[in-house]
């Protein structure tokens, strides 16, 4: 059995989990000042320990919080009767077993999200009674086979269930486990009158979690949304305005705008941290290799801001040309280089799929 066998089996979990504790956010006094980026960056575990196992489901939170990650991280959206369920996207063709249901046959259908015209199956015409009688599977069976055994297996969490199992984990792991919940589509969701922030709220403040010290950061690919969290919502846990390409929904404003010294120093006024895509951080090359960081980590830290970039995998089809190992696209290459030249960047933490070796790349640049 190799090292990614022993680790797709859970063996190694506990092994390799550091004796961490949480990073308590550095803002987590009542002094609002920049402070100097931590040396020591939080390892985010990227949909659980999707690496290892079908994503946000119970199954792979618990894993990569075994494997040491200092946060789980659920993307949330709404059941019809309004339940907080954690999936990546709305439509679940790609990541349960619904398509296979001929009791749901009928509810396939074809919706405009964000702009998209997306053809399958909706959380929000399934009830939460409904969405629990499905299983999660595989998304990238092609590229995570072995993954494919838990098929089946797992249910469609709540994000209620996220919050207990954070709980639980916390306890039995003597380490505070941090939860980075993100709103999927909170335009999309309030036009149909489910609006995600009511419950995200409501389910934080039943946890204990809106503090400005809670291991807690909440996410957004929207702006609006963060900002109507905090004035309209009041809520005091830090957030996270993540960034990529293009503009935001439903927002004139590109990214590359937000992410400039004014728009950086603009979201400083209701974000505690920017999440950036990973190239945003580190460009590569033209041919594909690592380049060189960018100004982003400087300026986001000018304006008192965290810089937890996204996604690293440590398949080969994920990485800089440069560092993969063959030519296989599913084969491993080489993430823990790809992460010591972002750890030594100056990120303040970063989104993995694989837990353990994001905790492993962090011990070794330590
Ligand atoms: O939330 C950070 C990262 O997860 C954003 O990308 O698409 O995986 O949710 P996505
Ligand atoms: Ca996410």
């Amino acid at each position: 059995m190799d090292r990614r066998e022993l680790f797709a089996a859970g063996a190694l979990g506990a092994a390799v989990a550091a004796p961490a504790l949480i990073g308590v956010p550095a803002w987590a006094d009542d002094d609002d000042r920049p402070r100097p980026s931590s040396r020591r960056p939080l390892v985010v575990g990227h949909r659980g320990a999707s690496g290892y196992r079908p994503e946000h489901t119970l199954a792979s939170y618990e894993l990569a919080a075994r494997m040491g990650a200092d946060f789980i991280e659920p993307d949330l959206v709404s059941t019809a009767d309004g339940v907080l369920v954690a999936r990546h996207e709305n439509e679940i063709s790609g990541t349960t077993d619904v398509a296979s249901r001929p009791e749901f046959t009928a509810r396939r259908t074809t919706k405009t999200v964000d702009g998209l015209s997306v053809t399958g199956w909706f959380t929000e015409d399934f009830t939460l009674a409904e969405l629990k009688t499905l299983r999660a599977v595989e998304r990238l069976p092609a590229v995570r086979q072995r993954n494919t055994v838990y098929n089946g297996l797992f249910e469609v969490p709540t994000f209620t269930e996220v919050l207990e199992l954070r709980e639980r984990l916390s306890r039995e792991l003597r380490r505070e486990i941090g939860v980075y919940p993100e709103t999927k589509h909170p335009t999309y969701f309030a036009g149909i009158g489910l609006a995600l922030e009511g419950p995200l709220v409501a389910a934080l403040r039943r946890h204990g979690l809106d503090r400005r010290d809670a291991p807690v950061f909440v996410q957004s690919f929207e702006a609006a949304n963060l900002r109507r969290l905090r004035s309209e919502f009041r809520v005091k846990a830090p957030l996270v305005f993540l960034a990529g390409a293009g503009t935001p929904f439903n927002d004139p404003r590109p990214y590359a705008d937000y992410l400039s010294p004014a728009g950086l120093a603009e979201l400083a006024t209701f974000v505690q941290g920017i999440g950036p895509e990973k190239t945003m951080v580190i460009a590569r090359l033209a041919d594909g290799s690592l380049g060189a960081p960018t100004p982003l980590i400087a300026d986001a830290h000018q304006a008192g801001l965290k810089v937890h970039p996204y996604t690293f995998r440590a398949e080969n089809q994920f990485l800089p040309v440069n560092l993969r190992n063959g030519t296989v696209p599913t084969e491993y290459g080489r993430l823990l280089d790809e992460l010591a030249a972002y750890i030594a960047a100056g990120v303040d933490g970063f989104f993995t799929d694989n837990a353990d070796l994001g905790v492993l790349a962090r011990s070794l640049a330590a």
